[in-house]
C-alpha cells in the first residue's frame, strides 16, 4: 500500500536557509522569534523555539538549503517514499541530525531541495515561548502551474485554493499535505525562491503578542494585520534582516476534502480587509 502526502499526514517541520552573516541573522531569530540560539559551528546556527526551527548556514542571503517535512509514523513515511518510487520521481538519501535514519528529500521544478523525515526525538521541541509553530513556506515562482503538478500530481498534495489571473494563468496555487490549508504554496513573480514562511499563532490574541513582541525589539509591521480570503486566515508580517518576509497567521482554515476554489487575482483576495502585496 502506498500513501500520498495527504494521506500520510506531512507537515512542515523545518527550515534550513543560508545567510551572508548567518551569526547576524540567527540572532534576529532569537531574538524576535522567540528562539533558542545554538552555535553548531562558525558556519551553522541552529534557533529553536516552541514547534519551530530554523537552521541558518553561510551562503547567499535569501538562500533556501531544504525545507524540511515531517512524518508522524515511520511507516507513513515509507508508504509514502513508495507513492514516489511507484510515480518514478527521483528520491534521494537525506542525511540530517535532524531527522532519524530513512529520511530522503526530492527536488522540485524550480529545484526547492524538500526533505520528508521523522524528527529525531531530541529535536521534538517542548521549549516555551510565544505561541507559534513553523507552519508553512511559501515559494515565488516562474511558473505557477508546474509547481501545481508537481506537488499535487506527483507527491499527492491536495490544492485547495487557486489565484488565478485575468488570462487564465496561475497566480498563486495553494496545497496541503495534511489537514491544514496549505502546507506549500507558490506565488507568481519573476524570481525563484522563498516568497515567506509562517507561523502559526493560532488565535487573534497570540497575533497581538507577537506585534508586541516585535514592538520591543523594534520590528515594525510591513503588512496587515489582514486576512487572506485563501486560508480566511489572519495575518501580520515582518521582515528579517536579510529581507526574508515572515508572517505570523492565526484562524487558518482546516480542510477535510473540500473542492478546490478558484479566486480571482485581485487585491481583495490577498487581502480581505485593506490593501494587499501582489507580487506579479
Ligand atoms: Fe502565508
Amino acid at each position: 500500500m502506498t500513501l500520498s502526502a495527504v494521506q500520510a499526514d506531512i507537515s512542515l517541520h523545518h527550515l534550513a536557509i543560508a545567510s551572508n552573516n548567518p551569526d547576524k541573522l540567527a540572532n534576529f531569530y532569537s531574538n524576535v522569534m522567540g528562539m533558542k540560539l545554538q552555535k553548531k559551528s562558525n558556519n551553522e546556527f541552529l534557533c529553536e523555539g516552541p514547534l519551530r526551527k530554523i537552521i541558518i548556514t553561510k551562503g547567499e542571503d535569501k538562500g533556501l538549503n531544504y525545507v524540511g517535512m515531517a512524518c508522524r509514523h515511520d511507516s507513513n513515511l515509507k508508504k509514502f517514499k513508495e507513492f514516489l518510487l511507484d510515480k518514478k520521481i527521483k528520491v534521494s538519501e537525506f542525511q540530517s541530525v535532524y531527522f532519524d535514519a530513512g529520511s530522503f528529500s526530492v527536488i522540485d521544478p524550480d529545484q526547492n531541495i524538500i526533505c520528508f523525515g521523522i524528527p529525531k526525538e531530541s529535536y521534538k521541541n517542548t521549549s516555551t515561548g510565544i505561541n507559534g509553530p513553523l507552519q508553512h513556506i511559501t515559494f515565488a515562482s516562474l511558473d505557477v502551474e508546474a509547481f501545481q503538478n508537481f506537488y499535487h500530481n506527483q507527491l499527492g498534495f491536495d490544492i485547495t485554493d487557486r489565484v488565478v489571473a485575468v488570462d487564465g494563468t496561475l497566480a498563486t496555487c495553494f496545497t496541503t499535505s495534511n489537514h491544514e490549508h496549505h502546507t506549500i504554496a507558490c506565488f507568481k513573480s519573476d524570481r525563484k525562491g522563498m516568497d515567506h514562511h509562517s507561523y502559526e499563532a493560532g488565535e487573534w490574541n497570540y497575533i497581538k503578542d507577537w506585534c508586541d513582541h516585535f514592538a520591543s525589539n523594534h520590528i515594525q509591521l510591513m503588512w496587515g494585520p489582514g486576512r487572506h480570503g485563501p486560508g480566511n486566515n489572519l495575518f501580520v508580517f515582518i521582515e528579517d534582516i536579510d529581507g526574508n518576509w515572515i508572517e505570523v497567521s492565526a484562524e487558518l482554515e482546516t480542510v477535510h476534502g473540500r473542492p478546490t476554489k478558484n479566486w480571482p487575482q485581485s487585491e481583495r483576495t490577498l487581502n480581505l480587509w485593506g490593501k494587499a502585496i501582489l507580487r506579479s
